[in-house]
């Protein structure tokens, strides 16, 4: 029985996945041998309602120095990332010599924007490479994981912060307990914290099963953010449901009693509740039509296999790993993956070794199908790339389901 990561009650696990690369961990032609797996299966906790990974995979194997992931290649993410930054200046930044702390800033696409506007700020990221592309776009970087130790040094150099945010990074973090007590330590007594992450309530009703990977460990909603706020001193005082990366919720947390919370937690939390969203009938249910798409669309690519078709992916997700690697499928299925992260590109997939190629490449020579990896980017791809369409391609997606574009 494994015990929950935050309150350690029992986890009920809905989903196995099997054997998992890691899903950043891309390689170098012919240095595929030695390459690292572990077991992805994904439960819920019976008392807290989180959902969690059952294996944790050690830190250091994902977030190190050559960590390929840039937040920065998505223009609608840009415009996402400096409208936060732009929010957050304007209702908790207004008076005196704020500092703006960011958990996880990769390569500075949010705190680009507040060091622009001449506010303190601290973005603090362990891999070396995506820091570095943050410090030379000017932002104050420390190369480290968050954690409590680390933030009762930065509350000792630079006093409390009035801010401390994170997007996409702390459903990546399985010492949760060591980062709510770095807030505690860290936080202005009436600062908040605000950090947004994929929310369950979208991935059940989309079924988008490759939102679970090693780097996801949590898969948050208001219910068990609230409850693991509580356990730390902290009060969910406000939620926003975004529609960024295929569904995701911004959580803003006070000191408890700090704020009044508002309104829409509690009709969050009652939707959720109304909707079962967590329990365990609901799960099963979800795991039943992950396996129906991963089927319907292994039917697909061999069909297209058959017929000769020329098929080809587009982006190269660590969300692909997952389902590359539990779909079985290979290049002899999906010869190549086209994706504009030159970190990635001239290196194989993790698990099923697709080689990645630059963008250019699939304009120069439209495969007749293209499977969408990044689905959750679909709006801007399908936008960007309109002439693959026009010159007859079809999009493939499997999120909520199987269907040609
Ligand atoms: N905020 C960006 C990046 C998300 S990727 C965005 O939304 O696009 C997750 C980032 O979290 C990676 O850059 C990774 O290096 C970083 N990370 C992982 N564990 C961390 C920790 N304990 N403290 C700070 N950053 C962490
Ligand atoms: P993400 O879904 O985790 O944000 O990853 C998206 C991947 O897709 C990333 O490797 C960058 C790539 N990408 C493209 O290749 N073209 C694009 O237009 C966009 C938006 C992303
Ligand atoms: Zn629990």
């Amino acid at each position: 029985m494994t015990a929950c990561r935050i309150c350690q009650g029992s986890v009920h696990q809905f989903f196995d996945f099997g054997r998992q690369p890691l899903s950043d961990g891309f390689l170098r032609p012919g240095k595929t041998s030695g390459e690292f797996f572990y077991r992805l299966a994904v439960g819920v906790c019976r008392s807290c309602t989180m959902v969690q990974l059952m294996e944790e995979v050690p830190r250091e194997r994902m977030f190190r120095a050559d960590y390929p992931y840039h937040s920065s290649m998505s223009v609608v993410m840009r415009e996402h990332f400096t409208g936060t930054a732009r929010h957050l200046l304007e209702t908790e930044c207004r008076d005196g010599d704020p500092l703006v702390v960011e958990i996880g800033c990769n390569d500075g696409v949010m705190l680009r924007t507040v060091a622009q506007a001449g506010v303190r700020h601290l973005g603090v990221d362990p891999s070396r490479d995506v820091a570095e592309l943050a410090a030379a776009k000017g932002v104050r970087v420390r190369i480290d994981f968050f954690e409590e130790s680390l933030a009762r040094e930065v509350a000792a150099a630079e006093g409390p912060a009035q801010v401390i945010y994170a997007a996409n990074t702390m459903c990546h973090i399985p010492y949760l307990d060591s980062v709510f007590r770095g807030v505690d330590a860290l936080l202005a007594p009436d600062g908040v914290f605000c950090f947004e992450d994929p929310y369950l309530g979208d991935v059940v009703e989309r079924t988008s099963f490759d939102q679970i990977y090693d780097e996801h460990f949590y898969l948050f909603s208001a219910t068990s953010v609230r409850a693991v706020a509580g356990r730390f001193g902290f009060d969910l005082v406000d939620v926003e449901r975004l529609p960024v990366h295929g569904g995701e919720v911004r959580y803003t947390l006070a000191r408890s009693g700090a704020r009044r919370p508002s309104q829409r937690v509690e009709a969050l939390v009652r939707e959720e509740t109304e909707r079962r969203i967590a329990e365990i009938s609901t799960l099963e249910q979800f795991a039943t039509q992950v396996k129906r798409n991963v089927e319907d669309l292994a039917s697909l690519l061999r069909r297209l296999q058959e017929d000769g078709a020329r098929v080809a992916a587009y982006g190269a997700t660590a969300k692909s790993a997952t389902v590359t690697n539990y779909g079985g499928f290979g290049p002899d299925l999906i010869p190549v993956v086209y994706d504009s992260t030159p970190a990635k590109q001239g290196l194989l997939t993790p698990g099923s070794h697709i080689p990645v190629r630059p963008l250019e490449e699939f304009s120069r020579d439209y495969p007749d199908y293209a499977l969408l990896f990044a689905w959750n980017h679909a709006g801007e791809i399908v936008e960007k790339e309109r002439e693959f369409r026009e010159q007859g391609g079809k999009w493939i997606l499997y999120v909520p389901d199987l269907h040609v574009l």
